[in-house]
């Protein structure tokens, strides 16, 4: 299949033509203020299920639906409760994901993999906006990377994946957030947090206020997390994300500590004859000696990290790494999301300093 590049910042025309594609059954992607997403037809059985195919994705593995805005979004759940309402008008648009109760038919079931429950949002993104609008219908999109692949936050990224597998794609520069939307789920007076993402575990509890409590995702991470019986997990987090084809190891705690500990990884990696990365703050990076040291900003701004991660694991590849050790972030606002998806790419390699 022959792929059609499309740019967003060029004339209107070419918007149109990528939502004429989906409108049609064509599956093509498109740059969200998280990811770029591989948008299809959500009502469209066929279209979804070369979503899956192009990504080499488990069909367990349901899809976010995106749509317009939050009447749209309603029309696809049986029902929304108060807490859940208070959540779309505080968040968005933005990147945040519900989790809700799906209305019979309002989706091929292959988007939500034979679940009760639908995964919707509302993308802030201008171009998605105006995508999905003049598509005129909810468009089911995952990260446009093939399974297993950092998410793409380049356009470039979503070329080198899936080139010749979609029908098109529509460059819209860099993504901003850098990170997949949080996931959440309802559910009475608690909101589970699925997937940790730009919209933290702070901001959510601000604006459900104290009579709803907010649980975390990760467990043994400092952040609360529910008993186990009654925490819903998400299809997805079962299976490995983000692994760069190098080793990756994560030390996490104290900054200070941090320096000595990453080095002598690096040393001992090097004196077995690999080719070793360190992931650094700009504050560290000049301290280390590797192969490679990829900076990842200042430690005082995790979103720069987080805006970058992706791009950086990629270049990790580029780079023919062996073995990657990369600096933990503090566990607070986005950087629980960052340190959720570098203990993923780290598959459980934590050395705690
Ligand atoms: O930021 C994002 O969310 C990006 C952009 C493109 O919007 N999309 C994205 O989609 O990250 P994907 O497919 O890579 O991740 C979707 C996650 C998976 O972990 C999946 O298991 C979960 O959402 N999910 C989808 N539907 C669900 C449902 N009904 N119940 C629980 N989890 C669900
Ligand atoms: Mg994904």
């Amino acid at each position: 299949m022959n792929t059609k590049y499309w740019s967003a910042d060029e004339a209107l025309a070419d918007l149109n033509e990528a939502a004429a594609a989906l409108a049609a059954g064509g599956i093509v992607a498109f740059p969200t203020e998280t990811v770029y997403g591989l948008g299809g037809d959500a009502g469209n059985t066929e279209a979804v299920r070369r979503i899956f195919a192009a990504k080499g994705r488990p069909s367990d593995n349901p899809l976010i639906v995106h749509v317009e805005d939050a009447s749209a979004a309603l029309r696809l759940a049986k029902q929304v409760s108060d807490v859940e309402r208070r959540l779309m008008e505080t968040f968005w648009p933005g990147p945040l994901t519900l989790v809700l109760p799906v209305r019979e038919g309002a989706v091929s079931p292959l988007v939500t993999a034979g679940l009760d429950t639908v995964a919707v949002r509302v993308p802030a993104h201008e171009t998605a906006r105006r995508l999905i609008a003049a598509s005129g219908r909810p468009i089911a999109a995952p990260s446009a990377n093939r399974s297993g692949r950092p998410s793409p936050t380049l356009a470039a990224h979503v070329r080198e994946d899936l080139d010749g597998r979609i029908d098109g794609l529509l460059d819209g520069g860099p993504t901003g957030v850098g990170l997949e939307s949080t996931v959440v789920q309802a559910a009475g007076d608690r909101i589970h947090i699925l997937r940790p993402g730009g919209v933290t575990r702070e901001m959510l509890q601000q604006a459900v206020g104290e009579r709803v409590s907010v649980f975390g995702s990760d467990s043994g991470t400092g952040e609360a997390a529910a008993p186990q019986e009654h925490a819903p997990r998400s299809p997805g987090v079962k299976y490995a994300h983000y692994a760069p084809k190098g080793e990756l190891l994560l030390v996490a705690g104290n900054p200070a500590a941090m320096i000595a500990a990453v080095q002598a990884q690096v040393t001992e990696a090097k004196a077995r004859g690999l080719r070793v990365g360190v992931l650094a703050s700009s504050e560290h990076a000049p301290r280390y000696e590797a192969d490679a040291v990829l900076d990842c900003g200042s430690r005082s701004e995790p979103e720069l990290a987080a805006q970058s991660l992706y791009a950086l694991l990629r270049e990790c590849d580029d780079r023919g790494l062996d073995f990657i050790v990369a600096e933990g972030y503090e566990e607070r606002g986005i950087g629980a999301a960052l340190m959720n998806r570098l203990r993923k790419a780290a598959g459980g390699r934590v050395l705690h300093v």
